[in-house]
């Protein structure tokens, strides 16, 4: 592709210029993309200066202009080619969020249930701020640094380890000064961060040098940590705050108040906004303190970050999903502004839901400039009553989606039509309907149509799902504009294309072969990966994890499935009666596999796959394989926690007694189940004989 640049800057006019950013962020993206992910640049780095250049220069004429996507934020395509890939010993996890209040006693009450700790039982929490960087697993043996590594997709990561080396508040080798035990392992895991003022000094250095300019510190800090030359990480001023371990040999205190002392004890810096708390009040009153502080700290934080202090609950509670059961984020209020709506698009998703999308006039919020937002659904359109040519006020929290909250009425100087939304899909032209009840207007088209077949393609390929390096979005359109991609199937016949691949701008030997071992790789990938990736309506990671568990292999998945469209059937009985499927979930998952196409997409998937099942939690525990039915009030643990450690200890658990279960667990007040258990002739167990039973599996989380 050969390059285009405006003519003359100083005398664009404005709707010239807003065309000029759009196409300069195309280009811009394309070469970095062929630069940093395969490198392999078409063009030379002078004239990918000048693109660069005449993109600032027009930035710097038309503030108000400025995308989204400007490429003058941007950290520089995914550099994963670039760097090793590190599998992290415990993933790493992601917060759930409390907006308020109500939401942390909602929060801390689970806990409390879930532990089953009596009412006036005090449950100390910690409270520190939330720093605003990327997080950062180190792993140290016998007090050496050995390893550094991005978070990636939570369990595998980039390996950084040269450049976190250059950083001054990561300590090569854990002191042993004050006594700190120091365990044969340990993986600490911190935010790598920028200091505000270092961040604009970098960037007025940057603009001298012609450089790329950061929109703020957290961009600033993650382009400094990936370089792929170590020295210019050196030169770039990156801090880092400890505050949590993942995998141990030996946990080095009791408390996560103690591991804070430990971690400076050994030389890390930790934040000294952390205290302990007893109670909500108390959180609540550090969480304004810390928000008083915000805007005199030397570094941005988003939020505060609540964890359960003693690591034996910790332990206990675990984690639901991706997130822990004992931490929670309670973000700071989003911050407004008010805008012009110049238009909405109807987006068509993987799913074939109909979104619409708010095109702005560009806007500051919160030191971003927004020029899209999402509008939800047509009954948002609706409620909002917004029309295109509306004033509206915006709202931005964190790296959320901007949203509009209110339609400024008022300022409408003349008539605007109301906006009527699509019946029929705008890509495929196939009826979009809205069954009863429901919110989402969807295409009919299901894989006919382009968008939600090449959304599907996407997804499948994408970090979550199968994450295949150097398949992002961008080579996914080209490969299908080709018609390289039509099913997913297709992926694995990319290996014959070698010859054409070669032919295709930017491909070289070294990113072809990149691309096509990742493809060889996802042969075996995880099954619960492969049934995520397939993209079934309501099939997220957690329940494509229990499906997999439960089924074992993607053939016994699809055969129950097809089965259960009947719901008269055992194979129904079978599906709902796994914890936590519900009808609803039952039926997307059965209406997927009795698709013809989906079948025939699943049997091609199948002739080039073997995905790996999942691993049997504990498969010599007295109760693995086992169907496990709990009802009752339990008195030395919640419903859930037993749950959770019968699930560890490799039990199905089930919500329904059936001819399947293998034992029932019943508390205090067990009712209907109790009695048909016992019409099945099903052993019954108390609580206590349950604590033995669980007891004789030594360490439950093997
Ligand atoms: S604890 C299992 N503490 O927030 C949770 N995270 O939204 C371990 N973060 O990925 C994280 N400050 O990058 C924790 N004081 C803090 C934090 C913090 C920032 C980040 C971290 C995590 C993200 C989750």
């Amino acid at each position: 592709m050969q390059y285009e640049l405006p003519e003359d800057i100083d005398h664009l006019a404005e709707d010239v210029a807003a065309k000029w950013l759009e196409k300069l962020a195309s280009q811009i993206a394309y070469h970095d993309t062929l630069y940093h992910t395969q490198d392999a640049p078409e063009i030379s780095d002078q004239d990918y200066d000048q693109l660069v250049r005449a993109n600032r220069a027009i930035e710097a004429r038309f503030p108000a202009l400025i995308r989204a996507d400007s490429p003058s934020d941007r950290v520089g395509a995914s550099p994963s080619a670039g760097f090793g890939k590190i599998k992290h010993a415990q993933p790493m996890l992601s917060l759930s969020n409390v907006f308020d209040d109500e939401e942390l006693e909602e929060f801390i009450s689970r806990i409390r249930r879930f532990l089953a700790l009596s009412p006036d039982t005090v449950i100390e929490m910690t409270a520190e701020p939330k720093i605003d960087g990327l997080s950062l697993s180190l792993r140290y043996e016998k007090g050496q640094l050995v390893m550094a590594a991005t978070r990636g997709n939570g369990s595998e990561g980039e390996d950084v380890t040269a450049n976190v080396r250059t950083i001054q508040d990561i300590p090569h080798q854990l002191k042993t000064s004050e006594g700190a035990i120091i365990p044969e392992l340990i993986e600490i895991r911190g935010e790598v961060y920028m200091d505000k003022v270092d961040f604009t000094t970098l960037n007025a250095r940057q603009a001298e040098a012609g450089g790329k300019i950061f929109a703020n510190p957290r961009n600033a800090a993650a382009g400094s940590l990936r370089q792929k030359d170590p020295e210019i990480t050196a030169r770039r001023p990156l801090k880092f705050f400890a505050y949590a371990s993942g995998a141990l040999s030996l946990a080095p205190a009791s408390t996560h108040a103690e591991f804070l002392e430990w971690l400076s004890a050994v030389g890390f810096q930790v934040n000294p906004m952390s205290r302990l708390c007893q109670d909500t009040e108390a959180l609540l009153a550090t969480y304004e303190a810390i928000g008083t502080a915000r805007p005199s700290l030397s570094y941005d934080i988003d939020g505060v970050v609540y964890k359960v202090n003693d690591y034996d609950w910790q332990n206990r509670l675990g984690q639901v999903s991706r997130s822990p059961r004992w931490a929670t984020a309670h973000k700071f209020p989003a911050e407004q502004a008010e805008t012009k709506l110049i238009d909405i698009d109807i987006q068509v998703g993987r799913t074939g839901a109909l979104t619409p999308v708010a095109r702005l006039e560009p806007v500051l919020v919160g030191g971003v400039t927004v020029s899209n937002a999402t509008l939800h659904n047509e009954d948002e359109i609706r409620r909002l009553d917004a029309r295109i040519g509306d004033q509206v006020v915006l709202q931005r929290a964190g790296d959320v989606i901007p949203q509009i909250i209110a339609v400024k009425k008022d300022a409408r100087t003349e008539e605007i039509a109301e906006f009527s939304f699509p019946e029929t899909c705008p890509i495929c032209d196939h009826p979009a309907i809205r069954p009863e009840g429901e919110a989402v207007r969807r295409c009919t088209g299901g894989f006919a149509c382009e968008a939600q077949s090449l959304e599907r393609l996407k997804h499948f390929v994408s970090r979550e799902t199968l994450d295949v390096d150097g398949l992002g979005t961008k080579q996914v359109e080209l490969f299908r504009s080709i018609g390289w991609l039509n099913t997913p199937a297709d992926i694995f016949l990319l290996a014959d294309k070698r010859e054409m691949l070669m032919a295709l701008d930017g491909y070289g030997e070294t990113s072809i072969n990149n691309l096509l071992s990742a493809i060889e790789a996802v042969r075996t990938a995880p099954l619960e990966r492969l049934i995520f990736a397939l993209g079934i309506r309501q099939i997220g990671q957690a329940t494509a994890k229990l499906l997999a568990i439960h089924y074992g292999t993607l053939e016994c998945l699809q055969e129950a499935a097809i089965a259960a469209a009947d719901e008269t059937s055992p194979a129904w009985e079978e599906l709902t009666n796994i914890d936590q499927i519900g009808e609803s979930v039952a039926r997307d998952l059965s209406r997927f596999f009795i698709d013809p196409i989906s079948q025939q997409i699943v049997g091609e998937l199948l002739v080039e796959m073997k995905p790996t099942p999942p691993e049997k939690p504990a498969a010599n525990s007295p109760v693995s394989g086992k169907v496990l039915v709990f009802t009752g009030t339990l008195t030395q643990m919640s419903r859930n926690e037993a749950k959770a450690l019968a699930e560890r200890l490799g039990a199905k658990v089930s919500g329904s007694v059936s001819s399947k279960t293998d034992y029932l667990i019943a508390g205090d007040a067990a009712g209907s189940k109790a009695r048909k258990a016992a019409e099945l002739g099903i052993t019954v167990l108390d609580e206590a004989a349950w604590i033995a039973l669980a007891g004789q599996q030594g360490d439950p989380s093997n």
